[in-house]
């Protein structure tokens, strides 16, 4: 340890010549469920390649702050690594604010759709009813303008069904009141039915979350992931697999598209990033990988706590 800035002192809430001394205590300040992680990271790591990794770490005072940490090498004039440059950098309140964010996206989603569903939906359907007893009214005089109000009410009927589509993706009515596996099986069969592919869920057995907060982000990865392979990966087939042994859950979207370009070229999309902060905030780890033949695989793995 050549050099450590005094904000660690700040940072860590430990002192900088306890790190002089013992350079490799500061993992023990990791927090437990990440030191893991970390180790096999610092251990793997590639001393002539940059890398980077975030981790919580628990201060002194029981406090817990979230680190960026980013490692580089510097090389002497011929090349050689001649030392590792570490930056920690405190992205507590950064997450905190990337969490709140995506909380306020939820709730005004959820809101839309509820309105989209209490106010449009139901006025698009009082306007069918009223078209349907002028269609009557048409057809007992039959007059030749019966058949523009037939049009008008084939029309709505698409509207109405657009319109509950769009409602139901933004707030996932079933997801609360019948669980994950109920809306996923929602989200496979508006997917079928909107687009012109086939999306259908495998669940074999009962998948319990236990927590509702757990079920709506995995429902969000699944929706992005859907909607992701349907838009880029133009799929003919779409299979969400929703899998769990123990207190291991899996959720995995799989598509036979045109498959991802590793690596990724910065769409200003911002899907992966949320799927990825998604799975982070519910202790679970997002991949994104090839499928075993074309296509697309994304997987979050997650475990529950135990009842
Ligand atoms: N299933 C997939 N098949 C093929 N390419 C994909 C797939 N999923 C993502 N991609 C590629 O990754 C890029 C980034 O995806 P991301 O979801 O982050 O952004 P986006 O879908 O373009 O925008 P947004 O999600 O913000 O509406 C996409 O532009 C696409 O090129
Ligand atoms: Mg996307």
């Amino acid at each position: 340890m050549v050099y450590v800035s005094p904000a660690y002192e700040k940072i860590w809430g430990r002192s900088c010549r306890d790190l002089y001394q013992a350079p490799d205590e500061w993992l023990a300040a990791v927090h437990p469920e990440d030191r893991e992680r970390v180790a096999q990271a610092i251990n793997g790591r590639q001393a002539a390649t940059a890398c980077s990794q975030d981790y919580r770490i628990v201060r002194p005072d029981a406090t817990q702050r979230w680190i960026r940490e980013r490692s580089f090498p510097i090389r002497d004039g011929a090349g050689k690594v001649v030392r590792i440059v570490g930056i920690s950098e405190d992205i507590t309140d950064r997450r905190r604010l990337e969490r709140e964010i995506l909380e306020i996206s939820d709730r005004e989603q959820a809101r839309i759709g509820q309105d989209l569903h209490d106010s449009l939906c139901q006025k698009l359907v009082s306007l069918a009813f009223d078209n349907d007893s002028l269609e009557q009214k048409l057809a007992a005089r039959a007059v030749p303008e019966l058949n523009i109000a037939r049009q008008m009410g084939s029309l709505l009927d698409d509207a109405i069904t657009e319109a509950r589509t769009l409602s139901r993706g933004l707030f996932p009515v079933k997801l609360e009141t019948d669980g994950l596996e109920v809306a996923l099986q929602e989200l496979a069969s508006n997917t079928t039915s909107r687009s012109r592919l086939e999306c259908r869920l495998e669940c074999p057995h009962p998948v319990a979350v236990r927590d509702n907060a757990v079920a709506t982000h995995l429902y969000r990865i699944a929706q992005e992931a859907v909607n992701n392979a349907v838009k880029h990966g133009r799929a003919g087939s779409i299979v969400i697999q929703l899998h769990a042994a123990g207190e291991r859950v899996e959720l995995k979207v799989i598509d036979d598209g045109v498959g991802i370009d590793f690596p990724l070229k910065s769409s200003g999309g911002i899907g992966l990033h949320t799927m990825e902060y998604r799975a982070r905030t519910i202790g679970g780890v997002l991949s994104i990988g090839k499928g075993p033949e074309k296509g697309t695989v994304v997987s979050c793995l997650l475990l529950q706590d135990a009842q």
